[in-house]
């Protein structure tokens, strides 16, 4: 039996403005930032929060901001009807990844052809694909010769990690930084892009 939290869906919401839904598995710093950002946006909203763990704190956020949650499991990301029918239900028209560890299934993909982004911790094409995530990617960069890091927004396709690039920012990492301070200065990095690339790849 599967049970969706927080998540009204009886009612068809209005239909007025640009519906996102935000996908994060953990903090939720990026989530958080998006939703503050578009809050009273005229053409753009984040509708939904998903999660696929009941105790990310993401849920936190989204509650305090008043943003309806869901937690999907992996297992429940394979009855396709009934994820398709959430996503209908309410009305959302894109996707926003941010920090999502679970691999987003194709027919999902297929719903939203070019309307889910995601955004990497690196400089893509390197230092993406499986495992690459959070402090892997940093510790990665540092003890390689590459001499720069930054961020990457792209549009998510049935390639991991591979899809269109839409928006990078670089910065050069400093002699002796610590993967924990690289991890801070890309995260300064996410809050201040990832909101107006979002605004400006969905406003129609
Ligand atoms: C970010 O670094 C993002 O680039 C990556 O996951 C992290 C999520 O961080 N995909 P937060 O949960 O938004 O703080």
């Amino acid at each position: 039996m599967i049970s969706f939290t927080f998540v009204q869906t009886t009612d068809m919401p209005e239909k007025s403005k640009i519906r996102l839904a935000v996908f994060a598995s953990g903090s939720g710093s990026n989530a958080e930032n998006l939703i503050r950002y578009f809050s009273g946006h005229p053409y753009i909203e984040i509708a939904l929060v998903v999660t696929n763990r009941e105790d990310a704190f993401v849920l936190k956020r989204a509650e305090a901001l008043n943003v309806p949650s869901v937690v999907i499991t992996s297992r429940e990301w394979q009855q396709e009807g009934l994820i398709k029918n959430l996503f209908f239900k309410n009305n959302i028209d894109g996707v926003v990844l941010a920090g999502y560890l679970i691999l987003i299934p194709q027919y999902f993909i297929n719903l939203y052809p070019e309307k889910i982004l995601n955004i990497h911790p690196a400089l893509l094409p390197e230092f993406g694909g499986k495992g690459m995530y959070g402090m892997h990617v940093h510790r990665a960069v540092i003890n390689s010769a590459a001499g720069k890091s930054g961020i990457t927004i792209h549009v998510v396709d049935e390639a991991y990690d591979r899809g269109q690039i839409i928006f990078q920012r670089s910065l050069k990492v400093l002699p002796g930084e610590t993967p924990e301070n690289l991890a801070k200065r890309i995260q300064k990095l996410e809050h201040r892009y990832y909101p107006t690339v979002v605004e400006k790849y969905f406003t129609p």
